[in-house]
């Protein structure tokens, strides 16, 4: 068996044919192509708006200053993520507020309430590995409170909420395309997706140094723009997407299958009435991960962490906030046990098999 490794994007022929064309037929930035990634994002999703931006970071950093987050401004979110989430909103001039995770890898919303303050002024909920967030309780608190909510959908293309798409449920989603994630442009990339025309008008202006029209700067914008090159790539892999998402959902499945009888580990959540996860990682939790990690990775199966430390933890947010070990025992516990099992769109059957033998094989020694 060749070595299986974590995640493995698509790069094929199709998709260079689609760059090279757009290289050589249209402007390098804000190109045809960009426009038309844009509006078919939008469709895929469901919202009435998508602005394409340089990475899920900046879709994240301008998100917040479309909302008018003040100077210091609170905004709650999640111990256990990408750093790049509460990156953003130090990013953004405010100041992030974690609250710990559940058993689905998602924040615990019964903890938002309690770290409302007067200077908060948003929630940002991060649907983790494609595990959709519990937004309708999440609206609620910050309906009651006059917060904006925004997604993190950097791990949650085809995420499905009550049959919703995750980035429509809210004021604004934010999704990245970096190069493992559901799907990739092939390089750094990111999209706001909003049903709000103003908050869409508003990404368009901050990711183009806030020029409208040509030569007319009216608010202080970046360079954000997603290349011309990489929406071109990004249109014909968002046609894969959702064959891409069933693909994942079937070898979530299959490995739930075959590792439902060992006790040592425990799976990751499945899908309800409510709740379709896209897979974007298989993680399973077992207290002797480390241990897992080395005998597949010599069986030729590579495995890696996400995270192996919470955000809090981190030396910049111990630095910064003071945050200190055992405040955040869920998103610890999951940093220590938590691993991800080899996922992707071409993941076939005798991979998942192979892999699934092996586990057995190493809590059977
Ligand atoms: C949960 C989460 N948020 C934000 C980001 C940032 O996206 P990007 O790497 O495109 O800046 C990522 C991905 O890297 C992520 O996984």
């Amino acid at each position: 068996m060749d070595v299986i490794p974590p995640a493995n994007p698509v790069f094929n022929k199709e998709m260079e044919d689609a760059a090279i064309n757009a290289l050589r037929n249209e402007r390098f930035i804000l190109g045809e192509s960009v426009n038309k990634f844009e509006e078919e994002f939008a469709i895929y999703t469901g919202t009435d708006y998508a602005v394409s931006v340089s990475s899920g970071t900046n879709a994240l950093h301008l998100a917040q200053i479309a909302a008018d987050l003040p100077v210091g401004g609170e905004v709650i979110t999640v111990a256990s993520s990408y750093i790049a989430t509460a990156n953003s909103i130090l990013h953004a001039n405010g100041t992030p507020v974690f609250c710990d995770i559940n058993d689905e890898y998602i924040i615990d919303v019964n903890q938002i309430t309690g770290k409302i303050s007067r200077r908060t002024k948003g929630i940002m909920p991060v649907h983790l590995y494609g595990h959709p967030a519990d937004i309708d309780e999440i609206n609620d608190i910050a309906n009651k409170n006059d917060l904006f909510v925004i997604e993190d959908c950097a791990q949650s293309h085809g995420t499905l909420y009550k049959g919703k798409m995750t980035g429509t449920l809210s004021d604004m989603g934010c999704f990245s395309f970096y190069s493992t994630k559901n799907m990739t442009v092939c390089g750094d990339g990111g999209m706001v997706t909003t049903n709000n025309e103003k908050l869409a008008e508003k990404i368009k202006l901050l990711r183009n140094h806030g020029q409208y029209p040509k030569d007319v700067h009216t608010i202080v914008g970046y360079t954000a723009r997603l290349n011309t090159v990489n929406a071109a790539i990004g249109r014909v892999q968002l046609k894969y997407l959702p064959k891409w998402i069933e693909s994942r959902r079937n070898a979530s499945k299959r490995y739930c299958r075959l590792l439902s009888d060992v006790d040592d580990i425990s799976l990751p959540p499945g899908d309800t009435e409510i709740k379709k996860p896209s897979y974007h990682l298989f993680e399973i939790k077992t207290k002797k991960r480390d241990e897992l990690l080395k005998y597949l990775k010599e069986k030729g199966i590579i495995c890696l962490i996400h995270y192996p430390t919470p955000i809090p933890y981190q030396p910049i947010y111990k630095k910064l906030f003071g945050y200190k070990e055992g405040s955040f025992p869920k998103s610890e516990e999951l940093s220590k046990q938590a691993m991800d099992l080899p996922m992707y769109p071409e993941l076939n059957y005798g991979q998942i098999n192979y892999i699934s033998e092996k586990i057995h094989e190493f809590f059977n020694r």
